[in-house]
């Protein structure tokens, strides 16, 4: 028997994927991350499933529950918020079942930032604006490596989203601001996309913060920053009716 890593998606219950659903409906015992998935998901699970929430759990005990779940014959799903790719805490749990010689299957989820680029329906990649995407946080309690820093980032003027660090929304503006974009640089705040009181606030660099601290946004939130979110685009090459590839002569 196998673990499974299921992405749960961003919080709408719809957005799990079918194999994610297949796997979570089957489970005997489900380890949910109860801090960030939305609860409603654990509607699909069968009657008689035990459900554990690990924000109440160190690893070892995460890691206690997999193996009796697993020895006893169990079906055990460890339930992530969004992929668990992203901030997952993945490796960490793998490497302890690999002492103890349990094994794992991976069923990938949408994660957040997806979630929030279809809620301000925007892409990442405009055409000749930006071609990069840059996922990274500010070190908090977790420390970020000093080469990671947002102002290195910030030097390249791309897309930018920004998780864990909404709760010091101003130093990240000003550390944006400090690595080179400008004041007039579009940004939009996501709380819980995709959930049902989700909030989306946008802004530029200049005026953003009060904007945030108004709708009181101080977790669970990502920040999007570049010039994706502005007015200015460019169509595509791959559309354009004179340009010709191998499947358009
Ligand atoms: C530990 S990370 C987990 C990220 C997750 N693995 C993912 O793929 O989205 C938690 C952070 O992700 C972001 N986050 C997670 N779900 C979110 C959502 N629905 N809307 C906005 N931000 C979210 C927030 O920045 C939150 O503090």
């Amino acid at each position: 028997m196998k673990i499974h890593f299921v992405g749960a998606g961003p919080g709408d219950k719809e957005l799990i994927t079918l194999k994610g659903y297949k796997l979570l409906s089957e489970a005997d015992v489900v380890i949910y991350a109860g801090s960030l998935v939305n609860p409603e998901i654990l509607d699909y699970c069968k009657e008689g499933c035990e459900i554990h929430n690990s924000a109440y759990m160190n690893l070892g005990e995460i890691i206690d529950v997999m193996e009796k779940g697993v020895k006893e014959g169990k079906c055990v799903v460890r339930l992530q918020t969004g992929d668990f790719s992203i901030y997952g805490s993945i490796r960490e749990q793998v490497e302890e079942l690999a002492k103890r010689g349990i094994g794992y299957t991976c069923t990938p989820g949408v994660s957040s930032f997806l979630g929030a680029s279809s809620a301000l329906g925007v892409e990442y990649t405009v055409p000749e604006i930006s071609q990069s995407l840059i996922i990274t946080r500010m070190e908090g309690r977790t420390p970020v490596p000093p080469k990671e820093s947002i102002e290195s980032f910030a030097t390249h003027q791309t897309s930018m989203v920004i998780f864990l660090s909404v709760q010091e929304i101003d130093k990240v503006v000003k550390r944006l601001i400090d690595g080179g974009y400008s004041e007039t640089t579009p940004i939009a705040v996501v709380y819980k996309a995709t959930w049902k009181n989700q909030k989306i606030v946008k802004g530029t660099l200049k005026d953003i913060v009060p904007k945030v601290k108004e709708e009181g946004i101080n977790k669970t939130a990502l920040i999007m920053v570049g010039n994706f979110l502005g007015e200015e685009y460019n169509y595509s090459k791959l559309y354009d009716k004179d340009f010709k590839h191998e499947y358009r002569k």
